[in-house]
């Protein structure tokens, strides 16, 4: 079959002298939630993609990441044909908590935003879509080292990387950055390209997984005076907890023991049950961080989720917004290819920008009054009063509950 765009065929390989070249229609970078979702999408609407993940698939699916799911992120996974397990599996949840000052208090979601978030953990979405595109024959290289983009700055790019001691180069008409914070597509970008916006916070946050029910019906996010605590989920039997650490913290000096005595006095003991004597099956150390690259397009390459931007997990957006990216970028590829239409490409970036930013805004506010900041006794009131306002007022309550279910995409 031929591309229309290119007029090339949309698929080939050739060898030559040790070189395999291939052709394909958009070759995406990092197999990572973004990167999977997108060659899905792109599998469904006909257009040719391959894959390239520097790290083995179990490797991918062994970083516990995210848990919550915005109402707009549950519909994509369902369009891209991955909604079954997440229908019968996923945790619908109408509201969170937060703790403060040994109370909780209730931001009812449902009631105030009319939408609910769904717990579903991003190793399962990862697992759904790697499932679909193995049995879609979809193209993913595992383990393929040193990519580099050549030629991503006019009509004929091209991206190379290794295998096995063989070098392959692979002809396209888009690059798709999908590859994260510490990917190569931005790091092949020359810095005077773009402008980066950057906030690093002072503390990171220790996670611990275990299989033991939840004591919780909903999320519980904790301003303690011994620093913020997340009381999450998987599901009915497994618990996902942190507790905010110093950035100088290994995780080897977290026994379990210290973590839950830790994780009992930030949350309050009417939360902690037995979990206790729960085992860790992972405990890992996250620092936190808002960035954001403008713009997301350079060329033929285009950017999404975590190589284009960083929120702090408060407000559990990270995973949506590579969602939100990867939707548009869809669509925008989509009607390239089918209706020679360019608009949307050259909108991309804009388009993206103006989600990101809510949403950064809304992590670091989440993260700005959760957390226990090393800092004046001016910026402690501030945030004590924040706070009272917040369980006082109806209208601040909606506020946050609108932008934890998510705004619109
Ligand atoms: P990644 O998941 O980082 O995937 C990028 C992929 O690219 C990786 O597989 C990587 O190996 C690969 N790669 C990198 N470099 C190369 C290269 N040179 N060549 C080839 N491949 C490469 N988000 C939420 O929405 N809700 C939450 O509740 C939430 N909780 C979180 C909790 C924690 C503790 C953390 C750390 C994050 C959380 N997030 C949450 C954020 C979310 O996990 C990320 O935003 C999400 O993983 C972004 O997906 P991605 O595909 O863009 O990037
Ligand atoms: C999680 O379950 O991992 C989780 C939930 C909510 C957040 C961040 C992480 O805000």
């Amino acid at each position: 079959m031929h591309d229309r765009a290119s007029g090339l065929p949309r698929s080939s390989t050739t060898s030559e002298r040790g070189l395999t070249r291939t052709r394909t229609q958009v070759v995406i970078v990092g197999a990572g939630p973004a990167g999977l979702l997108l060659g899905q999408l792109l599998l469904r609407a006909g257009i040719d993609a391959v894959i390239l993940e520097r790290r083995s698939a179990e490797y991918v699916l062994g970083r516990i990441r995210a848990g919550v799911l915005e109402q707009g992120t549950v519909d994509v996974l369902h369009q891209a044909g991955v909604g079954a397990r997440l229908s019968r599996e996923g945790l619908v949840h109408e509201g969170v908590e937060i703790g403060f000052r040994g109370r909780r208090h209730r931001i009812a979601l449902k009631e105030l935003a009319g939408k609910s978030v769904m717990v579903y953990g991003q190793t399962e979405i990862t697992r759904d879509l790697m499932d679909i595109r193995a049995a879609g024959n979809g193209k993913t290289v595992y383990q393929a080292d040193e990519v580099a983009l050549l030629d991503w700055q006019n009509a004929s790019p091209r991206v190379s990387y290794r295998k096995d001691g063989v070098t392959h180069e692979i002809d396209c008409d888009f690059i798709a950055g999908c590859d994260g914070f510490h990917g190569v597509c931005r790091a092949s970008v020359p810095s005077d390209r773009y402008q980066a916006f950057e906030r690093i916070y002072p503390f990171g946050w220790l996670g611990l997984l275990a299989d033991a029910p939840p004591p919780w019906n909903e999320l519980i996010y904790a301003n303690s005076e011994r620093g913020f605590a997340l009381a999450s989920l998987r599901s009915p039997t497994r618990v996902r907890c942190y507790v905010q650490c110093s950035l100088e913290d290994r995780v080897d000096q977290w026994s379990d023991a210290r973590f839950w005595e830790e994780f009992r006095q930030r949350i309050g003991e009417g939360a902690i049950g037995d979990l206790a004597r729960a085992a860790s099956i992972e405990k890992s150390i996250a620092p936190l961080r808002s960035f954001v690259v403008e713009p997301l397009r350079f060329g033929r390459l285009f950017l999404a989720g975590d190589a284009a931007h960083i929120v702090p997990p408060t407000g559990a957006k990270g995973l949506n917004l590579a969602v939100s990216d990867v939707f548009y970028l869809y669509e925008a590829l989509r009607d390239h290819y089918r209706e020679r239409d360019e608009r949307p490409l050259d909108h991309y970036s804009t388009r993206c920008l103006r989600r990101i930013w809510k949403a950064e805004r809304f992590s670091w506010w989440m993260t700005r009054q959760l957390h226990q900041f090393p800092g004046d006794a001016f910026s402690k009131r501030m945030q004590e009063t924040e706070l009272e306002y917040l369980f006082e007022s109806r209208a601040a309550q909606t506020s946050m509950a609108e932008n934890y279910v998510g705004l619109p995409l």
